[in-house]
């Protein structure tokens, strides 16, 4: 068997994947037409070359908005929020959702939970409700017509305020069948997760399982991470996301180990902007630790079309992991996902 048939019919789990990263140019531009929303691109092709060209000519360009760490983090959230704004109805969401999960099927992908982001759509003015449904309409149809299950995260903005983090998740509580878990995503300079403790001590009491992300290079990721891990809703977070500046700090790694904590990690991501010596060197390093780390996509649309199976393939060949060790990421995201215990054992 080749490596690919391997990866094609390794059965995965998807944990960190922000479903409004997965616009394709192609919804979006038949989104804009049908919303009557103008784009900035003339043409499809002119938008479909606007996500190629993004990072390829940003560090030569002057002008460019870069955290002190030089990543390209604001540049790509500005992209990503933008592809936001022709979702406005319930079908758009659901078309959206349904797109991800009939690719998600063709990778073999039986199981995943991606994230949305509940305020880049109430901030446009687009009501709770319709978002909840359509998301959840597809993650109906998903799992009857694609046998594609998942469970939705809904994520807070950290560039907004802690006090609109809480109104968003009241304003979403009624709908809470929708969502299992709560995370925290978007631009991380000088926003550390502490600011969120209010509304994440509140989801946990709430029965919500909690999540944050710590991206790879921010200022004071380390800080972050430990905060994650020791102490988000009073006793750490039940997942982290990102996190691999913990390989650099032998008391952060100890610390993710004592608590067996599961780690989402997404090698492309990283890889598209830092050496691959360092990336693949300190994922193998958390692997060898005997750290539950996962490979996952981020936002493979904004991303070079990198999904789950590209980033796998990334990581088999760069860390490089043997086919048993593949296996054993699989088993990883097994026992870190939250879905119930009946379904966790079709996979054994
Ligand atoms: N980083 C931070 N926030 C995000 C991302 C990301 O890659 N994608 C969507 N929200
Ligand atoms: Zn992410």
């Amino acid at each position: 068997m080749t490596s690919s048939d391997f990866l094609q019919r390794l059965p995965k789990i998807e944990l960190h994947l922000h479903i409004e990263g997965t616009l394709s140019p192609s919804l979006r531009w038949r989104l804009a037409q049908k919303n009557n929303i103008k784009l900035a691109y003339d043409s499809e092709e002119a938008l479909a070359a606007s996500y190629k060209t993004m990072y390829n000519h940003r560090k030569k360009k002057d002008g460019d908005i870069l955290d002190p760490n030089g990543t390209p983090i604001p540049v790509f959230l500005d992209m990503y929020y933008g592809g936001m704004e022709c979702l406005i109805t319930e079908s758009d969401f659901y078309d959206l959702a349904m797109e991800y999960f009939t690719k998600a099927a063709s990778m073999n992908v039986r199981y995943c939970e991606p994230f949305f982001d509940i305020q880049g759509h109430t901030r446009r003015g687009v009501p709770v409700a319709t978002v909840m449904s359509g998301l959840q309409r597809a993650r109906e149809d998903a799992a009857t017509k694609l046998n594609v299950k998942s469970n939705w995260t809904m994520c807070f903005l950290r560039d907004m305020s802690p006090e609109s983090a809480m109104e968003n998740y009241e304003a979403a509580l009624p709908y809470r069948a929708v969502f299992h878990a709560i995370g925290l995503d978007s631009d991380e300079y000088d926003r550390p997760p502490s600011l969120f403790e209010d509304v994440f001590l509140r989801a946990r009491k709430d029965g919500f399982k909690i999540t944050s992300h710590c991206d790879v290079g921010q200022k004071d990721t380390h800080e972050h991470i430990h905060h994650v891990v020791t102490s988000m809703g009073g006793t750490g977070a039940d997942r982290l996301d990102h996190g691999l500046n913990a390989a650099e700090r032998p008391e952060l790694i100890e610390a993710i180990k004592s608590r067996d904590l599961g780690m989402t990690l997404c090698p492309h991501a990283y890889h598209r902007r830092l050496s691959t010596e360092w990336v693949f060197s300190n994922v193998r390093k958390l692997f060898d630790a005997g750290i539950k780390i996962t490979v996952n996509s981020d936002d493979p649309a904004y991303m070079h079309d990198m999904w789950v199976s590209e980033n796998l393939a990334l990581a088999q060949e760069h860390c490089p992991f043997t086919e048993k060790e593949m296996l054993q990421l699989q088993r990883n995201a097994v026992s870190i996902c939250w879905a119930d215990d009946a379904f966790k054992e079709t996979f054994r």
